[in-house]
């Protein structure tokens, strides 16, 4: 029986990452011995001073609605790590704390997009942008690149893809699923393009940003000319070990901020006030009190890449941040591996989900059909684990 849902609903494509975690939950209850590699989310625990800091508000009874656009004093601490982290210079009335990176993106889109305009996505670019374009009517325009590049593509692309519909751009560095990090003169050489299209904003999702090897991020709306056009996000998830605590923020500019706490207040009345308060001690937290994590990704990424480079076939770069690999495949497509054609890059997820019992993600969710995203927020024995049973079905 078809249930009468909306049409907005039927138009969106369920989460391929989702959807693979679950593939692979069902494999392992029916007894298989399956590794994921297929999620986006460090395996560490979140650090003891931040869970301290949680526990005091609790003990402190935090537990009323707290501002729509989150609490004062987190909002000033979000502009003191901007300043220090980013150069950048917000004010309190230009941040808006949300429940999670995802939501403050989804607020930016609703509240700037209208149907029939178009979004513009350098490829590849996370699973959630293109959804959240279509839940707003958007049409969204891939921009692609290549292994070659390095995953990044040229003002020549950016130009050649602008039209008068052109509404957004969503930049993301360090990227997922590629770890591809743009430099200062890359970004700027895209900003002159944009420079001549102003009714263009910018999204700079920077969630990514202390989880690089040495390569320092660059803030989009340190750009003078971008700054009045640029939403920057960012949040707790993937630099503190904080994925289920569900804190994402934007410094936008005010009349941004402001359609964004109306937009929420609508639908979330603001986000968890225990969350929240432990947010403060970690925004204001040293940078290295969270660098033993970026160290220990930087050796398993070292690692994953030499073990992976003993496999024929398989092209890979040297992604400089997040904690993802995105070797592309296509020297596999039209080959009969263990009595199965692969064709594109989803049949090879799937032959190493079903013979070699590791879950990846296929490139395709990610507007790159020729790549397969292996996540290496896993112990390193999964890894080695993982790999050697990769290598086995791939000779
Ligand atoms: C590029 C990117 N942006 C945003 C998010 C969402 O982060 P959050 O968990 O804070 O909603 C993710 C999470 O996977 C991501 O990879």
């Amino acid at each position: 029986m078809s249930h009468p849902l909306s049409d907005r609903i039927n138009s969106l494509p369920v989460s391929q990452t989702l959807a693979m975690a679950a593939k692979a939950r069902e494999l392992k209850a029916a007894g298989k011995d399956i590794i994921s590699l297929s999620l986006g989310e460090p395996d560490f625990n979140t650090p003891n001073f931040i869970k301290n800091a949680a526990i005091e508000a609790i003990n402190q009874d935090y537990n009323s609605y707290t501002p729509v656009d989150g609490y004062t004093e987190l909002k000033e601490a979000i502009c003191t790590k901007f300043k220090r982290d980013n150069d950048l210079s917000y004010q309190p009335n230009q941040i808006v704390v949300s429940t999670g990176a995802k939501q403050s993106i989804a607020n930016v889109a609703q509240v700037l997009l209208n149907p029939g305009d178009e979004v513009l996505l350098p490829a590849p670019y996370w699973v959630s942008y293109s959804a959240i374009a279509t839940l707003c009517e958007a049409k969204f325009v891939e921009i692609p690149s290549t292994i070659e590049t390095d995953f990044k593509i040229t003002p020549e692309q950016l130009k050649a893809a602008i039209t008068p519909k052109t509404k957004m751009i969503f930049f993301n560095s360090p990227n997922n699923p590629s770890g591809t990090i743009y430099s200062e003169a890359e970004y700027r050489a895209l900003a002159e393009v944009l420079e001549k299209h102003p009714q263009i904003f910018i999204l700079s999702d920077e969630i990514y940003e202390h989880i690089n090897y040495g390569e320092k991020p660059f803030s989009f709306a340190t750009i003078d000319t971008m700054y009045d056009r640029t939403i920057t996000v960012n949040g707790l998830a993937k630099a503190f070990a904080m994925t289920g605590w569900r804190i994402g923020y934007i410094g936008a500019p005010q009349w941004i901020a402001k359609a964004c706490t109306k937009m929420q207040g609508q639908i979330t009345s603001g986000t968890n006030c225990i969350a929240q308060r432990a947010a403060i001690t970690a925004v204001l937290a040293p940078v290295s009190k969270i660098q033993y994590m970026v160290d220990e990704f930087k050796n398993r990424r070292d690692m994953v890449l030499e073990l992976l480079g003993e496999i024929d076939g398989l092209k890979l770069n040297v992604p400089p941040g997040a904690f993802y690999v995105f070797p592309d495949v296509s020297s596999f497509f039209g080959k009969t591996i263990q009595g199965r054609t692969i064709h594109n890059a989803n049949d090879f997820s799937m032959l190493l989900l079903e013979e070699a019992n590791v879950a990846t993600v296929t490139g395709e969710a990610f507007g790159a059909s020729n790549c397969v995203r292996l996540s290496y927020a896993a112990s390193v024995a999964q890894l080695q684990e993982a790999i050697q049973r990769i290598k086995n079905v791939l000779s």
